[in-house]
């Protein structure tokens, strides 16, 4: 038998409603941010990420599915959504229409890591991105648009974080304070921060490696090292969150596991027990649309995992059952039946209805059976008398009353009697 690759799961029609929940929601959200969806390809040339999310990265070094094609080019599968979105309003000149470009994205990204609960090589991120606008308004939205969808899927337990890590300017004098406190430290590193702290030593402040922590958990903080327009920035993001009663904390130990941040970051977390973690992170990243090759314009944005949200909900109880389900099941009884069950069946489905038959040939008895298994909310049994009488006996499924309706009325008849419209 062959299997799944590891790390990847099948989202089988018993669940796909939850992602169905999920979706349409976030969907409802956006639009009523103002936000317009973005679909860019699965894959992007491997320089782009290397560019983009920085080459002194774990996603980078460790965790990307890079491949040449078989025209020797190579070729990385998307590890997150940002670089791609970026590079694509550069090369589609969507810098020259009036600012800002408030863009969503919902897809599968892959990154090698070691799977287990939440954690997976093939995931799916919902995030958003904001090109074009500079004020931390824009921040405050970006974590307001993350925050409602929670709210609105009536998720508690969750925490916001907010940081600061500065800009280039307040970076460089950052770097050399910290290169000074990790030179006596340099032989206890690992073999990837030692690199690190030549090219990039705020990078070691996110390696996961246990000695590592145990050294840069005493490192001088970033936050207390930024410069005055950062700390304004920061000041005014917070002003923004609290005019908009959205509580929050600030931590500064986050440095985010990508390159490409500058002044604000935050993630939010969830402390429900089953789902803890990091389920959303996100933040400003000014320099990374210049470094794609595009005009000296400001980012801001964030991902959410869709598979820890799914996991957040699942603990907290909150998907409710699946209404996913047809309206109507027509079943039939004899060969004229057959195929005048065939036409009224379709006739529902282009009315908007939805409407399900029988096609193994099974008994009166056994497509009821079946019906009753498909949960549909009604059910009529179709003989040759009927089709004379030019109406039907249609059963309430679950409360067991019947209605006599003319064919001509079904579909109006389902309209208005069935229970998810
Ligand atoms: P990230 O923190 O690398 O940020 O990922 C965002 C979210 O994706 C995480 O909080 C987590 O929920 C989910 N995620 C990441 N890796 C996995 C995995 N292996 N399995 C399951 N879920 C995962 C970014 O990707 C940035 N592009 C976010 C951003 C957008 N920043 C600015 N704009």
């Amino acid at each position: 038998m062959i299997i799944a690759p590891r790390g990847t799961h099948d989202i089988l029609p018993s669940e796909s409603y939850r992602w169905h929940l999920i979706e349409d929601k976030i969907k409802e959200i956006c639009l009523e941010f103002g936000y317009k969806e973005i679909r860019t390809p699965m894959f992007e040339s491997t320089e782009l990420f290397e560019r983009g999310v920085g080459d002194t990265t774990d996603v980078v070094q460790k965790e990307m599915y890079t491949f040449l094609d078989k025209g020797g080019r190579s070729v990385t599968l998307r590890p997150e959504g940002t670089s791609p979105i970026v590079r694509s309003f550069v090369e589609s000149s969507l810098y020259a229409q009036p600012q800002p470009t408030k863009l969503y994205y919902l897809y599968p990204c892959f990154r090698y890591e070691k799977p287990q609960a939440g954690r997976l090589r093939e995931f799916h991120q919902f995030g958003v991105e904001v090109m074009g606008a500079d004020t931390a308004a824009v921040d405050a939205e970006v974590i307001s648009l993350a925050m409602q969808v929670f709210s609105r899927l009536n998720v508690t337990g969750i925490e916001l974080n907010i940081n600061s890590i500065g800009c280039p300017k307040c970076r460089a004098a950052y770097n050399e304070k910290l290169k000074a406190f990790f030179k006596p430290h340099l032989g206890e590193l690992c073999e990837t921060c030692r690199q690190r702290y030549e090219k990039n030593p705020l990078r070691i402040l996110d390696c996961k490696v246990k000695s590592c922590k145990a050294i840069y958990n005493h490192a001088p903080v970033l936050l207390d090292n930024i410069c005055e327009d950062c700390a304004a920035h920061f000041e005014q993001l917070k002003r923004y969150l609290e005019v908009m009663e959205i509580p929050y904390q600030i931590d500064a130990t986050i440095v985010r596991g990508l390159d490409y941040y500058t002044k604000t970051v935050f993630e939010i977390i969830s402390k429900n027990k089953g789902s803890e973690g990091t389920i959303c992170g996100g933040g400003r990243y000014n320099g990374l649309i210049a470094e794609i090759g595009g005009p000296e314009m400001t980012g801001v944005g964030f991902a959410m995992g869709l598979e820890r949200l799914l996991l957040v909900l699942e603990s907290l109880d909150l998907i409710p059952e699946n209404l996913e389900r047809p309206d109507i099941f027509i079943a039939n009884v004899g060969d004229q039946a057959d195929l005048f069950v065939q036409k009224l069946v379709y006739g529902l489905r282009n009315a908007g209805i939805s409407a399900e038959r029988d096609y193994l040939s099974r008994s009166v008895k056994a497509q009821m059976k079946y019906a009753n298994k498909t949960g549909a909310q009604f059910s009529a049994v179709i003989g040759d008398d009927d089709i004379a009488a030019k109406s039907a006996s249609v059963k309430n499924m679950q409360t067991g009353e019947t209605d006599n309706v003319p064919f001509d009325h079904l579909a109006e008849f389902i309209k208005t009697n069935t229970m998810t419209r």
